[in-house]
């Protein structure tokens, strides 16, 4: 998908060895619909060649602030001026200390100095040189200044050491731009979105849980987020990251996320219920845990029903949230997942069929229907992270058709 269609990118690349992956990282760009131009510095030009990054971006690199061939074809204050967005990767202890300070000692530096555009640097460096706070305060005073700051992600490096410091990868810095340009439609908008299983405790070491990985209900999350709304997510134990700028409360059992969604549905927009909630769970917690007997086979656990947490919030009288659910259906699809749509009061609803391999729980990819009171449309098998999306779209136009009626 072009999702940086016309974008003019200005990947700036610094003197580090995880230089190397600014190839692919410009491949990726353009693959998307990006321009990119590159300016190396001379350490830069130690670790990949010019010549490669201009084949893979299609122009010629600029590197120095005295080239009077340059110069000619697109003058620095120009390229600066041409630029939607400047990435720095890799941004190295050194660069990030001469931005720091203000210094234009070199094309690269001068071009930060020269432009309005939006800056985004990726620190990566040895794990010690990112620790210092001659670094760590260069950082902080960028970000002070509005620049953006992706990474460092931690792990192996280079030179041997384990610790943060290490560049984005470039399918990373991809997917940080694509959230940078993503257009705010949801600014303003407050969304609270249930994730992953819920836990039911049988005692104090067993419980009832399914196998809800929450990677749609991230992917919402991410989503909303980078169009701009200010989302929670409440979400039983999954092992994700937190997408950035969401707010996350972690509960276990669904009677907890019941009490967790009701206290914060009245303030928010838009209700995301993507949670598999176990619908019963045990009567009785046994206070010990639970001992195996040898005269009987058998045993039985008492259950009860659970709340329902998106019926409850759809029956809300004042302040109801737009409230969309999802159905995982193994047969008959559209027929439950329309008779759930009336019967839970939804304004919409995402239904798939679970029971086709390779899609749904636990996968990264699915295929959806969004059915609403008056009309469906179909999301064919795409990565949960651009359903998300999708469904995200969606909700803005109901939103906004909603308001002008
Ligand atoms: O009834 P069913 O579990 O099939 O409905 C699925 C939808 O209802 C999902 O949106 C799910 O998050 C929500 N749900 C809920 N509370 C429950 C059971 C399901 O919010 N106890």
């Amino acid at each position: 998908m072009q999702t940086l269609a016309g974008k003019k990118i200005l990947l700036g690349i610094s003197g580090g060895i995880a230089a190397y992956k600014c190839a692919e990282l410009t491949r990726r760009l353009i693959e998307r619909g990006a321009e990119v131009r590159v300016v190396m510095t001379n350490a830069a030009k130690e670790f990949i060649t010019p010549l490669t990054m201009q084949a893979v971006s299609g122009h010629p690199v600029s590197d120095s602030i005295f080239d009077p061939a340059a110069e000619a074809s697109m003058g620095h204050i120009e390229l600066a001026k041409w630029a939607d967005l400047v990435l720095l990767a890799p941004a190295t202890a050194d660069l990030i200390a001469r931005m720091a300070a203000g210094m234009g000692n070199d094309l690269l530096t001068t071009l930060v100095l020269a432009t309005d555009s939006p800056i985004a640097a990726s620190p990566a460096m040895n794990q010690q040189m990112y620790s210092n706070v001659a670094t760590q305060e260069n950082i902080a005073t960028l970000a002070r200044r509005n620049m953006q700051i992706w990474g460092p992600a931690a792990g192996e490096q280079a030179c041997g050491d384990v610790g943060p410091g290490r560049m984005l990868e470039p399918m990373q810095l991809v997917e940080k731009c694509e959230a940078y340009f993503q257009p705010k439609l949801l600014a303003g908008k407050s969304i609270l979105i249930t994730a992953g299983p819920t836990r039911e405790a049988i005692d104090p070491v067993r419980y009832i849980s399914n196998h809800s990985s929450g990677k749609m209900g991230y992917a919402l999350a991410e989503a909303a987020a980078q169009y701009g709304a200010n989302v929670t997510i409440i979400s039983g134990p999954v092992s994700l990251g937190t997408p950035n700028s969401v707010n996350r409360i972690n509960i276990d059992s669904a009677q907890e996320m019941h009490e967790q969604v009701m206290s914060l549905a009245e303030k928010h927009d838009v209700f995301i219920g993507c949670a598999a909630v176990a619908d019963y769970r045990p009567a009785n917690i046994a206070e010990n845990k639970i001992k195996k007997t040898d005269d009987k086979n058998d045993m039985s656990i008492e259950m009860v029903k659970n709340p329902d947490i998106i019926g409850s919030v759809a029956a809300l009288k004042s302040n109801r949230p737009f409230t969309v659910g999802f159905a995982a259906e193994t047969q008959d699809v559209e027929k439950y997942a329309k008779s759930k749509l009336t019967k839970k009061n939804l304004d919409m609803i995402c239904a798939n069929d679970v029971s086709i391999e390779g899609q749904g729980f636990n996968s990264n990819d699915n295929a959806l229907t969004l059915y609403w009171h008056g009309g469906e449309q179909r999301l064919p098998l795409h990565s949960k992270k651009e359903l998300a999306k999708s469904i995200m779209q969606n909700i803005h136009e109901k939103l906004t058709s909603s308001k002008s009626e």
